[in-house]
């Protein structure tokens, strides 16, 4: 369980200061799929970053089973990371000379957990394997992203408009793997989107307003890929 407490966050000093988490709390079970609602600027990524300790907050606890991370020394924080945490976002960051191998590799040698081929073949990528992600689709390069989050078997998924640079046709395909290796794996996914329909897929929606929860509720019933709107 992550326990997040009065979690406040600024950039900026003095006249310029802008404070962008304003006191957050609020708890995310094991194996939950969170979605996270928000118009622009609201602080939707600031919250994801200090969550999964990419950022530091200014103040207030992140707690992991109960071990506060915001308390971790850098080096702690990278190991506690690299051990518990996949990250997707809009961009794929995939290494250009690399192959899709290669590619998913990095992520599973880094904690080396995880058979490597089966993720692959987990996002319907094994005749890719030999490719480059130049000769692959924009959905096709969010896959490998997936797949190389999920080499080092990751607690917990983050993901930050995995979908925002995809069309209705690939975006649902990325979700629906997502969906189904979150069924079959059981980690948590803590994912933001623009798209509201995606909210229909989540168990928990948390929604956000210039830096503040305003909403958090439980879908009774998650829609797939396929049965959301777009
Ligand atoms: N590194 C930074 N330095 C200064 N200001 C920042 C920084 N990162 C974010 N901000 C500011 O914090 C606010 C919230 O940004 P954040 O990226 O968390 O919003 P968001 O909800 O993810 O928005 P979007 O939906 O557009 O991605 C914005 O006003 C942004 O300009
Ligand atoms: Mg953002």
């Amino acid at each position: 369980m992550i326990t997040i407490e009065n979690i406040t966050k600024s950039y900026g000093s003095g006249a310029a200061q802008n404070q962008v988490l304003k006191g957050i709390s609020t708890t995310i079970c094991d194996g939950d799929y969170v979605v996270i609602l928000g118009a622009s600027g609201s602080g939707k990524s600031t919250f994801l970053n200090v969550v999964s300790g990419l950022e530091k907050a200014d103040g207030g606890s992140v707690k992991y089973d109960g071990k506060d991370i915001t308390k971790l020394s850098d080096k702690a924080l990278t190991k506690f990371r690299r051990d518990n945490i996949g990250f997707i976002f809009q961009q794929y960051y995939l290494l250009p000379n690399m192959t899709v191998e290669k590619n998913v590799r990095m992520g599973a040698d880094l904690s080396g957990s995880r058979n490597y081929n089966e993720i692959i073949d987990a996002v319907g990528l094994s005749d890719k394997m030999k490719s480059y992600p130049s000769e692959l689709s924009g959905g096709e390069q969010q896959r490998v992203s997936v797949a190389r989050a999920l080499a080092k078997n990751p607690k917990i998924l983050f993901l930050d408009e995995p979908t925002g640079a995809l069309d209705e046709d690939t975006g649902r395909q990325v979700l629906d793997y997502i969906g189904k290796l979150h069924e079959k794996l059981g980690f948590t996914v803590i994912m933001i989107t623009h798209n509201q329909n995606i909210a229909d897929m989540a168990k928990t929606v948390i929604r956000m307003n210039s830096g503040k929860i305003t909403e958090v509720y439980e879908n009774a019933q998650q829609k797939t890929a396929y049965e959301i709107g777009w």
